[in-house]
């Protein structure tokens, strides 16, 4: 079977792992300390803040904001549902923008018309706490003409980066543009913890905050232990930290081999009925996910064309989620189809291929021969 992805797991790493168990020392210490400072002098921020995982990254992310019940947050329509389903959490209310076709990012058009319009009545204005972009598979939001518009209010921007640690745009780093920033280390991103996630800041006050939110509201400054808020149990294990840690020397090989089998299938797919996501000048992705678009034609086919090929020993799948299409959004706000056209589309024709480390170009040539026979 030729696998959607494979994780790269090596000796060391299962060693790190196994030095943890033996030490004793389990929970949050020293290595999840020196994990966050291997991502902060990675990405060049100030603060990072370790958690279990990306949707408690968002969560906190988002209370560290304030949002309240009855508030509002723009997000983009199109995620993994933990993107908007840590909205609902807080109690807030999703206002979904949509995409652009070609990135499957949010499209900033979209998003000045819909800040736009809730700016303009005073009741909505004090209501929107945040703008939630993603950058989608690992391809970068447009975060120049995204922080352009929110600065037009003073809206924070959070970063759903869960998917793109490395990616750029004009050369700065995914989760070092907004006000906050989110990451996965879920198995299927470029390097994993297992379970596990981050943020990233460089407002020592939000740093702070978050360091007490994820650990029971405990201040991580005070001299003697102090509870300041209700906080959670979102803390990350050592041996989550001892893996990230050998993870993230590998970090930089892998992304490098995810975009050589990009532009494998780039190259494969060109002149083809199949769309390539699109290259941008300026923007340099890390295809946590590699995700074409079928033919409209072809679409209603998808989910035969996803099982035949898994008998013919290739995995596949849907790209991810048309969030206010999903039945808890759908019956809560009376979303339709119709309502974000672009989504609708990408939500139809997208199809996930194998893309991992290991994975060969033979590999790659053949889930591209039995696909197209199953496109024509
Ligand atoms: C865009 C996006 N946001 C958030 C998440 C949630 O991440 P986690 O599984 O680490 O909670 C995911 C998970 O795949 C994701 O793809």
């Amino acid at each position: 079977m030729i696998r959607l992805t494979i994780p790269s797991i090596e000796d060391d790493d299962v060693m790190a792992v196994q030095e943890v168990l033996r030490s004793g020392y389990l929970v949050q210490g020293p290595r999840v300390a020196a994990f966050e400072q291997a991502i902060m002098a990675y990405l060049g921020m100030s603060h990072v803040i370790a958690v279990s995982n990306c949707t408690a990254a968002l969560h906190l992310a988002l209370l560290a904001l304030d949002v309240r019940p009855g508030d509002l947050v723009l997000v983009a329509t199109y995620s993994f549902v933990a993107t908007a389903n840590v909205i609902e959490l807080c109690g807030a209310q999703p206002v979904f923008v949509d995409v652009r076709p070609d990135t499957f990012n949010m499209d900033p058009a979209q998003l000045a018309q819909t800040l736009e319009r809730l700016m303009s009545n005073a009741t909505t204005a004090q209501r929107v706490k945040a703008i939630l972009p993603v950058h989608t598979f690992g391809q970068m939001a447009d975060m120049p003409a995204i922080l352009e518009i929110a600065s037009r209010y003073g809206t924070p921007v959070i970063e759903d980066a869960a998917c793109a640690l490395g990616a750029t745009c004009l050369g700065k780093q995914a989760g070092s543009w907004g006000t906050m920033g989110c990451f996965s280390f879920h198995p299927r991103k470029a390097i994993t913890t297992g379970e596990g996630g981050l943020i990233t800041t460089d407002s020592p006050v939000l740093a702070r905050k978050l360091r007490a939110l994820r650990n029971h509201g405990q201040d991580p400054e005070a001299k003697s232990p102090d509870f300041v808020l209700p906080g959670f149990n979102y803390r990350m294990t050592e041996f989550q930290a001892a893996l990230g840690l050998t993870q993230m020397t590998k970090l930089d090989r892998i992304i490098a081999a995810r975009r050589q089998g990009a532009a494998v299938y780039a190259r494969l797919l060109h002149g083809t009925a199949l769309q390539p996501p699109a290259q941008l000048p300026g923007y340099d992705p890390v295809y946590q996910s590699y995700v074409v678009l079928l033919p409209e034609a072809v679409a209603p086919r998808r989910a035969e064309i996803i099982a035949q090929l898994r008998v013919q020993g290739i995995e596949t799948n849907i790209g991810t989620w048309h969030m206010p299409l999903t039945t808890y959004f759908r019956t809560r706000y009376g979303y339709r189809p119709g309502d974000f056209p672009v989504s609708d589309a990408i939500f139809a024709r997208a199809l996930t291929l194998p893309l991992y480390e290991t994975l060969t170009p033979a590999d790659q040539q053949k889930v591209v021969d039995l696909l197209l026979q199953q496109v024509h």
